[in-house]
């Protein structure tokens, strides 16, 4: 099991213990958390799953591949630490990893 921490907008965090493989955002709706819409349910069409990766893992996590950077376009607020939660799976070098949801999605 892996450790991910969801922060979500209003600041609830949520501490899940998950499964090797499986996405950020597979996780985020399993576990109700709030702001992840995934409308696609994750093949990477659709630009509502969108998180920032915490400072302090942006550079463990890397950047997104050309068709999600294409994607992350239309989502709303892009910062240099925007992922697609659907295109970032854990693994034990992400252990602890963080992630915020952002105010609204596109
Ligand atoms: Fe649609 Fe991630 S769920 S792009």
């Amino acid at each position: 099991m892996t450790l991910l921490t969801i922060v979500a907008f209003d600041g609830t965090r949520y501490d899940l213990n998950v499964d090797n493989g499986t996405t950020i955002m597979e996780n985020a709706s399993r576990n109700s958390v709030p702001g992840i819409e995934a409308e696609c349910g994750g093949a990477c069409a659709c630009a509502t799953c969108h998180i920032y990766i915490d400072d302090d893992w942006v550079e463990r996590v890397g950047g997104p591949e050309a068709m999600e950077e294409d994607m992350l376009d239309f989502a709303y607020d892009v910062r240099p630490s925007s992922r697609l939660s659907c295109q970032v799976k854990m693994k034990d070098s992400l252990n602890g990893l963080v992630v915020h949801v952002p105010e609204r999605q596109a």
